[in-house]
């Protein structure tokens, strides 16, 4: 079924092995799902697979997942663009695909064990082998030598070719961001035993790449897709592109001071974490206005010209975009401005108030670019000149977020009746714990996120479906 996602179009051998890293991205996008879907009906029926596939493993491989099908996808995006954008061919391609078999490999075998290997002792050899134990990037040891071995053949393949070929904004935007982005990593690799300290450097990790490095990233794709989509100037897109550089990394790097709250670093951390992490929405909706703003003018210059139809090239990927913008603004501009500041956060802090910030987020600042830049490879695997959307990219589109929009708002309502209940009135202790789990507020926010949750894999069939069948399709028509 997978090799009906043809590259043989492709002349370019970055974007054949960009189509490679999409194709693994979506199947971990599926895998991230169902994890998803078992962890929250463990939520409603905590008996559901007790011991056979517990909470704990579902949702580490959920959210494992989730991170590794992003880096897929991101690095596959990065392939797409990258000989467009240099002109050049490419250097060290064939390096390039000894190291994404390298990387599959890896990943496979330590999702097995995480499977196969639920519980035991966390020792030394645990630590090597098994997992270690850090949210979200959970790899043993050795998988995190190994990924960084990868990662370097990766960088030195974008590298080279940058040197090789010509030095546009968003290509130097590109390498000098991915440079921080892989280099971040190393912070998440060492080990000490005093967790605050483990923390601290946990989060360079987390939180410099998605509110940093991340988000510089899918500025570049963003402007980059914008000139190849609706003819957006460059001198345009490339400016913008540089002032949220500049103010993301002013206010996302001692925005960090917002998970140091109450792991045990010093208290200044209250107001440097409160004053810059307040500030970090001003770039996303810099960058949300700027979107918007530059569609809307293209179009009017189009129109104005007389041009009949649409100027879009590519409809599902522009599509994408858009929701990219909005979702960026509401996940992490809003829904985490709200707890952003420690007089809210003492209250609101580990709630599933986080869970729903944490879900809208991701969603909207990174998945739906990602999906987007699959349209993309799709369109140019199949060399068609516009793609347009079909019934399924529709359904695709409109369930996905209408899941995670309502999977968001349900742990939303879960989250404030933790807050009231939990915090507020029973003053955070271990009861008060179990009481707000058990009152009918919370369980039924429970049971709306499991229902959106289905709503929103219905949707990634249909995403499936389509990836499969569309570029065909309008070869066709
Ligand atoms: C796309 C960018 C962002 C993503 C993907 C993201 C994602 C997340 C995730 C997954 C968590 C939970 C971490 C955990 O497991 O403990 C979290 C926590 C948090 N985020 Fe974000 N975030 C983003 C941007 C922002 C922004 C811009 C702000 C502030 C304006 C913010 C404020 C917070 C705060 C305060 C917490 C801590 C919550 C707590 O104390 O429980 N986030 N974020
Ligand atoms: C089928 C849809 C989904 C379901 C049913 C689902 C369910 C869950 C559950 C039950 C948890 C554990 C929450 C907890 O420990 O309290 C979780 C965590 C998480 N999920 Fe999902 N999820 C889904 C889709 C997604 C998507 C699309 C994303 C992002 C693109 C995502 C990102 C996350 C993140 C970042 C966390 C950690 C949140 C935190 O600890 O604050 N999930 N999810
Ligand atoms: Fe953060």
């Amino acid at each position: 079924m997978l090799t009906s996602i043809k590259t043989h179009n492709l002349t370019s051998e970055g974007q054949k092995l960009g189509m490679m890293y999409f194709r693994v991205a979506i199947i971990l996008f599926g895998a991230q799902l169902l994890m998803g879907l078992i962890a929250a009906i463990q939520f409603l029926a905590p008996g559901f697979l007790f011991e056979l596939f517990d909470f704990s493993v579902a949702r580490m491989v959920h959210i494992n997942a989730l991170v590794v099908w992003m880096l897929y996808a991101m690095i596959g995006s990065t392939y797409m663009m990258l000989t467009e954008e240099t002109g050049h061919e490419g250097v060290g391609l064939g390096l390039g695909k000894l190291g994404f078999w390298v990387l599959t490999a890896a990943v496979t075998v330590v999702v097995l064990v995480y499977i196969f290997v639920q519980v035991g002792a966390g020792t030394e050899a645990s630590l090597w082998l098994i997992h270690e134990g850090r949210e979200y990037i959970e790899a043993p040891r050795w998988a995190d030598i190994g990924i960084v071995v990868v990662v370097l053949i990766f960088y030195f393949n974008v590298f080279a070719t940058y040197m090789k070929g010509e030095k546009t904004g968003i290509m130097t935007v590109m390498v000098a961001n991915l440079l921080a982005l892989a280099g971040l990593y190393l912070a998440g690799m060492f080990y000490t035993d005093n967790i605050s300290m483990d923390q601290f450097w946990w989060w360079w990790v987390i939180h410099l790449w998605v509110e940093a490095t991340w988000e510089v990233f899918v500025g570049t794709l963003a402007a980059f897709a914008l000139i190849r989509l609706v003819g957006a100037k460059r001198e345009i897109v490339e400016m913008w592109l540089w002032i949220e550089v500049l103010m993301l990394f002013g206010s996302g790097i001692l925005g960090m001071g917002h998970h140091y709250f109450w792991i045990g670093t010093p208290e200044y951390w209250w107001e440097i974490g409160a004053l810059f992490s307040a500030l970090e929405p001003v770039p996303l909706i810099a960058m949300f206005v700027h979107v918007l703003y530059d569609w809307g003018k293209e179009q009017g210059i189009a129109e104005g010209k007389g041009e009949a139809g649409s100027v879009i090239t590519n409809g599902p990927t522009m599509a994408w975009i858009v929701t990219n913008a909005f979702g960026n603004f509401l996940g992490a501009g809003i829904w985490g401005f709200f707890h952003t500041l420690p007089q809210v956060n003492i209250y609101t802090h580990g709630t599933q108030f986080t869970s729903a910030h944490g879900h809208l987020a991701f969603f909207g600042a990174y998945a739906t670019i990602l999906i987007g830049m699959m349209y993309y490879g799709i369109q140019k695997a199949y060399d068609v000149k516009i793609l347009k959307a079909t019934f399924k990219s529709k359904m695709a589109l409109f369930l996905i977020t209408f899941g995670v929009l309502g999977m968001t708002i349900a742990l939303t309502i879960s989250g404030y009746e933790q807050v009231m209940v939990e915090r507020g009135e029973l003053g955070a202790t271990w009861n008060a714990f179990f009481i707000a789990q058990n009152l009918p507020w919370f369980i039924q926010g429970i049971l709306w996120r499991a229902i959106m949750g289905v709503v929103t894999f219905i949707g990634f069939v249909y995403l499936v479906w389509d990836l499969l069948t569309i570029g065909k399709a309008s070869q066709e028509a």
